[in-house]
């Protein structure tokens, strides 16, 4: 029996790696089977150590139940937004985010494709429904952003479509901002070998193998499409009021708490601890001009 007879997708991805991938990506990880960052531009080498990262990680923990304790109280909305190409690591921050809070007041919404009768609704009405009520915090695992980009580089949308939602997307922020809702909006960036190394590990590994799907597959493909739509997203929806982070997530550890002190220090909240929730480090977290380099 052929190995990849086994493997989700009958091995497509070992098969681009393979035979597909561009000439550096597959060099870095066929070098990199001992590193821990495969991207050289990355600004570390090496992952943050794993007890600094237990540390760090459980201190920030406690302020976000301080957090969540003041949003309860004061009915505070905050409305988190985790976008970034497949494997950026979306899904593993929220769960960090959320280990210690109540799941109820603390949600997170990942919202499959949309139904037919959602596909004649207003674009942005599906998402409305999943806002924060006074004394909650959403994490949006994707978000209203599909259009501008997964939609767009699938072709699930028009491109009249995609122009009129990024005619409305300033104006929709802004009615949020203006209604009082936290809005924050993070994109997590993966490098291209970090992406890749991490599907070949969702392949082969059969507790991770639901994470795979056709479009993350496909995707691989149209990293350069991927890139251009970012690029297009950043310029056309990056504004005062709702600014776009960019999080470098190589190094999953960093990535974390960066989000996690990106989200704090935005917010005001009783028995805060300056000293601890500090800045997000600015070598892996920024503006869109971090993005891409
Ligand atoms: P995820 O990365 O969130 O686990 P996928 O990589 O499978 O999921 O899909 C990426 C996004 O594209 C998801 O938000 C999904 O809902 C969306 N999507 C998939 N198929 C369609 C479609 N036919 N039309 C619109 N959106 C779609
Ligand atoms: C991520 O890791 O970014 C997502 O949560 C999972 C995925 O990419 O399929």
């Amino acid at each position: 029996m052929n190995k990849t007879d086994t493997l989700p997708f009958d091995g497509a991805i070992t098969r681009f790696y393979e035979e597909e991938a561009p000439e550096a990506v597959r060099e870095a990880i066929a070098e990199g089977s001992k590193k821990d960052i495969l991207a050289e531009s990355y600004p570390y080498d090496k992952r943050l150590d794993g007890d600094i990262y237990d540390s760090e990680l459980e201190a920030l923990q406690i302020e976000l139940v301080k957090l969540l304790a003041h949003v309860k109280a004061e009915g505070v909305r905050v409305a988190v937004l985790f976008e970034g190409r497949d494997a950026a690591g979306k899904g593993g921050t929220i769960k960090r985010f959320r280990e210690n809070l109540n799941p109820r007041v603390a949600r997170v919404v990942a919202l499959s494709a949309p139904s037919d009768r959602e596909k004649r609704e207003w674009y942005f009405q599906r998402y409305v429904e999943h806002l924060p009520a006074g004394g909650e915090i959403v994490f949006f695992d994707r978000s209203w952003y599909n259009r501008a980009v997964v939609e767009h580089v699938f072709g699930f949308c028009t491109a009249a479509e995609r122009e009129h939602f990024f005619h409305q997307v300033p104006r929709f922020e802004e009615m949020l901002v203006d209604e009082g809702i936290h809005l924050i909006k993070l994109w997590l960036n993966v490098g291209r070998a970090e992406q890749l190394r991490r599907f070949l590990k969702r392949e082969s590994d059969p507790l991770k193998q639901w994470k795979l799907s056709w479009i993350d597959v496909e995707g691989l493909k149209r990293w350069d499409a991927y890139s251009g739509a970012i690029a297009e997203t950043f310029s056309r929806s990056h504004s005062t009021d709702a600014p776009w982070t960019v999080i470098r997530t190589d190094d999953k550890r960093r990535a974390r708490l960066a989000a996690i002190r990106r989200v704090l220090s935005g917010l005001d909240y009783a028995g805060k601890e300056p000293d601890i929730v500090g800045t997000p480090d600015p070598k892996i977290c920024g503006g869109p001009e971090i993005w891409n380099v």
